[in-house]
């Protein structure tokens, strides 16, 4: 392990199909009243919210709901939520939902004792909230797996009226107190929107494992997680009642995105830079974005990259480089995730997003660059691995 880290979590997790009897237990720890963010209705149908509206009224706690957070959360969404909680002195936020109420909430919690414009500060200008600014605690309830949000201090908000998605990795403060983890509540999970968080967690491994060359602890615990969402995706999508499968990837979706396997690592994260911006321009779910420009983007970065892409295909798609080139071994890894992916049904192209040539130029202008992984993107270059996505 190179370099010098600190690594701390404090989330604490609750996992398992009996994993809400414990909020109750949380609850007890915070104040009397809690801010309900939850989406367009899912949890309402599914019936997860009549048993957490139960467990809070037990608890004698004032609920204040805020329903309505759509995927891609908006700033406009944002400044409603931030109202509401000053206005009813929320002592506690707790998050119903996907990655989208997940992040909303932290968004929330870290704005609502700001004075300024808290847009530009944490999202535009990337800073933390000062040292003695309040905080709201937050927990979540989590419905669907892809993000990691339940274990990370990320929170990605939509500028809806700029076209502009800015993710912002807040401080430890801002990570949920606690996170509950039922896989039985992500069964009721669309099928776009599972195969969409199964490719964000890969992403996610994907992002942090091809940075570097050196021996890192880091990249042995990646391809072991990339190992176990291939293998669980397989058997989700075509029995998505599986429990097995479905446990194994929301527990992956929350190790592959806690700080954990990034240490020690550069880390890259254009994929994500570049599919934030297509799901500006798109509305598509987050990860059928990132599906969309990969293949192009690491067909670049393979030729920079290329012992760490040759590692790819022998220890995650178990390719035999027997009699090979190093290239012949790391197109063959490539081919065998364009082949994972085709199998489990994701979009190799953003045409099939919606995204049109005219939305091109947009896009890139919206993409931050910077230099990543492997690669030294222009915005030249973002505009052609747009192009050879479409
Ligand atoms: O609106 P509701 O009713 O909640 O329905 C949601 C939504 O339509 C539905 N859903 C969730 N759980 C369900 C369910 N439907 C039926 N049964 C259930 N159990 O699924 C749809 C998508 O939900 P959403 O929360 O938007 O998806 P996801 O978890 O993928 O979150 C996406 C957001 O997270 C951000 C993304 O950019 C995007 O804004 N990200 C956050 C990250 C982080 N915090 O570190 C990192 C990621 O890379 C990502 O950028
Ligand atoms: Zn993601």
């Amino acid at each position: 392990m190179l370099g010098n880290f600190s690594y701390y979590n404090p989330t604490k997790l609750y996992f398992g199909d009996e994993s809400l009897n414990f909020l109750k237990d949380e609850l007890k720890n915070y104040g009397p009243v809690v801010l309900l963010n939850y989406g367009s209705g899912s949890v309402k149908r599914n019936g997860i919210y009549d048993q957490v509206v139960a467990i809070l009224k037990e608890a004698g706690k004032t609920i204040v709901e805020n329903p309505g957070v759509m995927t891609n959360p908006t700033l406009e969404k944002l400044n409603e939520g931030v109202k509401i909680a000053r206005e009813n002195e929320a002592d506690l936020i707790l998050a119903l939902g996907g990655g989208s109420v997940c992040d909303y909430s932290k968004a929330v919690a870290a704005s609502v004792y700001y004075e300024g414009d808290y847009w530009d500060k944490f999202w535009l200008k990337q800073q933390n909230p000062d040292a003695d600014q309040k905080l709201l605690p937050v927990g979540c309830v989590l419905t669907m797996a892809g993000t990691g949000s339940e274990m990370n201090a990320g929170t990605v908000i939509t500028d809806a009226e700029h076209t502009l998605k800015m993710g912002h990795v807040f401080d430890s403060r801002l990570m949920p107190k606690f996170s509950i983890l039922n896989p039985k509540f992500t069964m009721t999970v669309p099928e776009n929107q599972m195969k969409a968080g199964i490719y964000d967690i890969m992403n996610h491994i994907m992002e942090q494992y091809f940075s570097n060359f050196d021996d890192n602890t880091s990249d042995y615990l990646a391809e072991g997680l990339m190992r176990s969402v291939i293998t669980s995706s397989r058997i989700a999508v075509k029995n998505p009642q599986d429990y097995e499968a479905r446990s194994n990837i929301m527990w992956t979706a929350t190790w592959a995105l806690n700080t954990l396997i990034g240490k020690g690592k550069k880390q890259d994260w254009m994929v994500h830079m570049i599919g934030h911006s297509v799901g500006a321009w798109t509305h598509a779910p987050h990860g059928y974005a990132l599906a969309a420009v990969s293949m192009a983007y690491y067909r670049r970065a393979m030729k920079n990259g290329l012992p760490k892409f040759v590692r790819f295909a022998k220890n995650v798609w178990n390719i035999n480089g027997d009699g090979l080139t190093d290239e012949q071994i790391a197109e063959k890894g490539l081919q065998a995730l364009k082949d994972w992916m085709l199998e489990i049904g994701l979009p190799l192209t953003i045409s099939e997003l919606g995204a049109t040539n005219e939305m091109i130029p947009g896009i890139t202008e919206t993409t931050v660059v910077y230099p990543a992984g492997y690669l030294n993107l222009t915005k030249e270059d973002v505009t052609e691995i747009l192009k050879e996505s479409m």
